[in-house]
């Protein structure tokens, strides 16, 4: 086992980086006795199934199955590897990383992605404004972007050569295989030999930027109207364009937590430049429930401005299902005068922005527009009807807008107020139950479906796997139980790989008296065994933690190993065979 840090420098980093207070930074938690809940940052909910155990310095999500240990948290909410969440933690605290070298080639290869993507940034910008250049800058200019947006946003130039930033980056010191990682070197193969190219080339070039200030990726845009308008950075080792957004490291630090969320590259440019800089836009994907999550931790409203053409409000449909799973309202932009925010801020100047953005409808609003065109609400029928819908939708928004839109509808359309109230009454019981329900239905199926991805082994062996949880839940509790159990306990009577995976490391660490706290574990485990570390911790309740209960645990796990060997001799070991084979023939 590659020991990556001692013992007392996690103990420290652990200490000195209290889960709590490091996971309040994401999460707004509250006490419970002895733990803390809140709304899991890893999936959307509106019920808190995430829960801090400042005891055993874990966390652990009932919805999504998402846990583990400070270290483990810091390196899923951030998109990092193991080493870079451990800096992290030591910088938070202050503390010095150990001096020695630690196997780190991966974020090693993370470390050069980062450093090319910013060298290319730098050679794009630089590029604008030399010949190889001029056309990208004449488009910007055509477009109306100031020299500042440009400076402010790092927008470059690739030129119209095959190599000219692969010659640049070779020059600083990168290799191929850094540039392919980082893709901004593409490569075609022909007889078994490898052609590379640039990935960007005769493009406008617009640098993404992660929250720590990272360049990530690129998008690269043709100067005329050829197809495909964007050339953009796949997916690699430090990008995942369905977690990221466009200008969201701007977007932050406004102090209103409201978001404008756009379409494209140039609205967002457009807009920061008219002084919206809270906006932000996707990368070319359909908005995904990361990052959702992701302006959910910045803004408690966002407005959405997307096309008014069918796929646009198409899109909205979508983002207002998302965003209704957390906690951010949601006011939906008609966009009038032009078909997207550049070009309305172009011809009619920001006032105009400003006047749709402050028109906006709400998302009550919206809805209750989209249902009312769907009935002819002269007639009758058509207004009982559209009235009965209105309710059902109303029950699902807060107490303060239900009397508001109660009582605009039935002022404009001459019913009751109180009537109205009563049918909402009525369908918010049975939005509520439904609600809870199908959220709770939803989170226990994927966290089922996680389990099973993870841990196929588990569903088939449900009695074996609890049997196991409890040894190992007693042994992180009582060490000492590790001697007397030691003869019996090998892991080929447990069967589910992630378990086995845990005695293992668990047995090594009791084996040389060192500790199993979960922050020790985690560094021998992968990401997903922390997670089962932590899960395991958040059941202590369902153990007595008496040597007695591990002894029948074992037991019950010789027996299952046994029944799976009846079922297939081939895997029995020689004694059992003997064993076996004696059996039938005295049953003859
Ligand atoms: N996009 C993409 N690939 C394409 C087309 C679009 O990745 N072939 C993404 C880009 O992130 C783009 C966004 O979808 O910014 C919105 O597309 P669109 O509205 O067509 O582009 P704009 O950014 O408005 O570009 P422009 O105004 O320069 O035409
Ligand atoms: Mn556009």
């Amino acid at each position: 086992m590659a020991l990556r840090f001692t013992d007392d420098f996690i103990d420290r980093l652990r200490d000195s980086n209290d889960i709590e207070s490091v996971i309040a930074g994401y999460v707004d938690l509250r006490r419970r006795g002895k733990t803390l809940t809140g709304l899991c940052p890893f999936h959307n909910e509106k019920t808190p199934s995430f829960t801090v155990y400042p005891d055993t310095s874990s966390y652990y999500c009932f919805g999504c199955g998402a846990g583990g240990d400070v270290i483990n948290f810091v390196r899923h909410i951030e998109n990092l590897d193991y080493i870079e969440a451990v800096k992290l933690l030591a910088d938070r605290a202050g503390i010095k990383m150990p001096d020695d070298k630690v196997d780190d080639s991966a974020s090693n290869l993370r470390r050069r992605i980062y450093s090319a993507n910013r060298e290319a940034a730098r050679f794009f910008h630089e590029t604008l404004f030399t010949e190889a250049g001029k056309g990208q800058l004449d488009y910007l200019r055509r477009r109306n972007i100031s020299m500042k947006m440009i400076k402010h946003f790092g927008l470059g130039a690739a030129p119209d050569d095959w190599h000219a930033l692969e010659n640049h980056l070779k020059s600083k010191g990168f290799n191929r295989d850094e540039l392919v990682a980082a893709n901004l070197l593409r490569f075609s193969e022909k007889n078994g030999k490898r052609y590379y190219y640039d990935a960007f080339r005769a493009k406008v070039m617009y640098p993404v930027i992660d929250l720590r200030g990272n360049v990530v990726a690129f998008g690269g845009r043709v100067l005329d109207n050829s197809k495909p308008k964007y050339i953009n950075t796949s997916d690699t080792l430090v990008y995942k364009k369905s977690n990221e957004l466009f200008a969201l490291n701007f977007a932050k630090n406004g102090n209103e937590r409201k978001i404008i969320l756009c379409e494209g590259y140039m609205d967002v440019i457009a807009l920061h430049g008219a002084g919206f800089e809270n906006a932000v836009a996707g990368l070319g994907t359909a908005l995904t429930p990361e990052q959702v999550s992701l302006i959910s931790r910045y803004a408690d409203e966002v407005a959405l401005c997307y096309d008014s053409d069918e796929a646009g409000q198409k899109a909205v449909r979508a983002a207002l299902s998302l965003f209704s799973k957390t906690g951010v309202r949601v006011k939906v932009i008609r966009l009038q005068g032009g078909k997207d925010p550049d070009e309305i801020i172009r011809v009619h100047g920001k006032e105009m922005f400003a006047k749709l953005l402050n028109n906006a409808d709400n998302d009550t609003e919206y809805k209750l527009s989209v249902i009312r065109s769907k009935y002819d609400v002269e007639s009758s029928d058509g207004k009982v009807n559209f009235l009965r819908e209105a309710a059902n939708y109303l029950a699902t928004t807060d107490s303060l807008e239900r009397d508001v839109y109660a009582m605009r509808l039935a002022d404009e359309l001459g019913v009751s107020k109180d009537a109205m109230l009563q049918q909402i009454k009525q369908a918010s019981k049975r939005e509520y139950y439904r609600k809870t329900k199908s959220e709770f239905q939803n989170a226990q199926k994927q966290a089922q479906e996680m389990e099973k991805m993870v841990d196929p082994q588990r569903v088939k062996n449900m009695r074996a796997a609890k049997a196991e949880d409890t040894v190992l839940i007693s042994l992180f509790n009582n060490a000492a139980f590790y001697k007397k159990l030691k003869d019996r306990l090998n892991n080929d009577i447990f069967v589910t790989p992630v378990n086995k995976q845990i005695l293992n490391v668990v047995m090594s660490r009791l084996e040389n008296d060192e500790s199993v706290d979960i922050s020790h574990l985690s560094q021998f485990l992968t990401s997903e065994q922390t997670g089962a570390v932590a899960k395991l911790l958040s059941k202590q309740s369902m153990v007595s933690n008496t040597l007695k209960e591990c002894e029948d645990c074992i037991t019950v796990l010789e027996e299952e190993k046994k029944k799976r060997e009846i079922s297939d001799p081939s895997k029995m070991s020689d004694d059992s065979f003997l064993a076996f084979f004696n059996s039938l023939k005295k049953e003859d």
